[in-house]
């Protein structure tokens, strides 16, 4: 595929303040001057030439010939984004972190509730972003600030989850392990592997090409603007999106104390008066927020955002996994289609005992919800998150016979097609 020049141009305008950044930041390291291999990654068509002109009148245009391409998922709680995450994990040239921003988070604004108020959004994003540049430099001891108890001589067994990351439980960073063994499952990561040093994690994750970044802490796209921007990261963003009367009754099942008045409204079908309706519009918000700039397309977007609902992935794993990887442009390896095809046959009982584990929703089970939520909750839900239903392809259902017919599905047929 070619990219058209003006596009080029475009992003080379946009991010001139941030290259020049770029070049300082960049002292002592060698660079490629232009002509360039544009920063869309895909290959220049003829009109590379006119990259030689360009050169000279923006003398800051430079990039790094073997860029690394960077990945985050941002997604929502209870939304798939583990399952997602682990088709970047199992690939052994990325180096995957589960939501390394819980640190920031139970650090900057430990009371958090699924709600969200706009100071305590403001206090996360500026330091969450801050953490993400400086993860996907490797630079690892900058999380240490956020960790409690801080680390002493790098080395920390606090950080969130780190069982989740296949390389920070393979040797060399666990070395309980020769190197010719397989990585531990989560658990026994845990259990076996001594204290995390951070700097041989560090190591580990430049030796990797690519680093992705699994998040549900940022809540909008446009809040990773500048990073996307940001020529020296060439990010691509991966936007997972669920029905949310789906995320709804996974997550009552899942957070049983903060979701505790959803569960008394769907025993007794009484709405309780001191129900926090924030829980759920917020998600509904955010999602909106994200997808109606995603579908506006902005210059800055271009070529680094896909929208992949959960919904797909359960259904056609393999085919939508390849979708994804061939939009980021990295091939996909057999350990991938091999982990893909280990957990979705259906329900594993080793990840489904995890609250947190990877697949417990086959295609079968996508659609659960509608078993697990009352017609009132559903009509309520339905009612807040009306328009993310209507541009994500999911139908609403009107009564309780609609609902619990399992042989129609309500996920609509639709197609996101990437903007590249
Ligand atoms: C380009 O970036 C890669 C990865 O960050 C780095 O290893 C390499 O040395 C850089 N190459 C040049 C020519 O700057
Ligand atoms: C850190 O390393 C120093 C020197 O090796 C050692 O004296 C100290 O006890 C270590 N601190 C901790 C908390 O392990
Ligand atoms: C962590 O690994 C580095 C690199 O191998 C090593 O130099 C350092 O001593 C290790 N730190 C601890 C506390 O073992
Ligand atoms: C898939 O399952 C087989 C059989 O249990 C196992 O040997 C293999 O390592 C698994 N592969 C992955 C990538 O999980
Ligand atoms: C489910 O819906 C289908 C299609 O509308 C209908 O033919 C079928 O009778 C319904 N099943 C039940 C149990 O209501």
């Amino acid at each position: 595929m070619q990219c058209s020049w003006k596009a080029v141009i475009l992003l080379g305008l946009v991010s001139i303040a941030i290259q020049y950044t770029a070049i300082r930041t960049f002292t002592g390291k060698p660079f490629q001057i232009c002509p360039v291999p544009n920063p869309l990654n895909c290959s220049p068509g003829p009109e590379a030439e006119a990259f030689g002109g360009l050169c000279d009148e923006f003398p800051y245009f430079f990039y790094n010939n073997s860029r690394k391409t960077h990945i985050l998922i941002l997604a929502t709680t209870r939304s798939g984004s583990s399952f997602v995450g682990q088709l970047f994990n199992q690939h052994s040239d990325i180096f995957y972190l589960f939501e390394p921003l819980y640190h920031v988070q139970s650090t900057l604004i430990p009371h958090f509730t699924h709600s969200r108020n706009m100071a305590d959004r403001r206090v996360m994003l500026g330091a969450s972003r801050d953490l993400l540049r400086s993860l996907y430099d490797c630079d690892l001891f900058f999380l240490e600030s956020y960790i409690k108890p801080q680390p002493a001589n790098h080395t920390t067994d606090k950080l969130f989850r780190r069982g989740a990351s296949k390389a920070l439980c393979s040797p060399p960073v666990c070395d309980v392990l020769s190197p010719s063994e397989a990585y531990l499952a989560e658990g026994e990561c845990i259990r076996k592997c001594a204290s995390l040093n951070l700097t041989l994690a560090a190591e580990s994750c430049r030796e990797k090409r690519h680093v992705a970044i699994k998040t549900v802490r940022i809540p909008e796209i446009s809040d990773l603007r500048a990073l996307i921007e940001d020529p020296r990261l060439n990010l691509k963003v991966i936007q997972l999106v669920r029905d949310p009367r789906g995320i709804l009754a996974s997550r009552i099942e899942t957070f049983r104390d903060t979701y505790r008045l959803w569960r008394i409204w769907r025993a007794t079908g009484r709405k309780p008066y001191n129900l926090d309706l924030t829980q759920l519009s917020t998600v509904c918000e955010d999602i909106l927020r994200s997808i109606t700039t995603g579908f506006s397309r902005p210059s800055w977007l271009r070529g680094r955002y896909i929208l992949v609902r959960y919904e797909d992935l359960a259904r056609n794993p393999l085919q939508k996994t390849r979708e994804i990887y061939e939009f980021l442009g990295l091939s996909m390896e057999k350990s991938v289609e091999e982990w893909i095809q280990n957990n979705t046959r259906s329900t594993n009982d080793i990840s489904a005992r995890h609250k947190y584990g990877t697949v417990r929703d086959s295609a079968a089970n996508a659609e659960s919800w509608r078993l697990k939520l009352s017609h009132e909750i559903v009509e309520h839900t339905q009612s807040v998150c009306q328009q993310v239903l209507e541009e994500l392809g999911y139908r609403s259902v009107n009564s309780r016979e609609e609902l619990r017919n399992m042989s129609v599905s309500v996920v609509e047929d639709k197609t996101f097609v990437p903007f590249l």
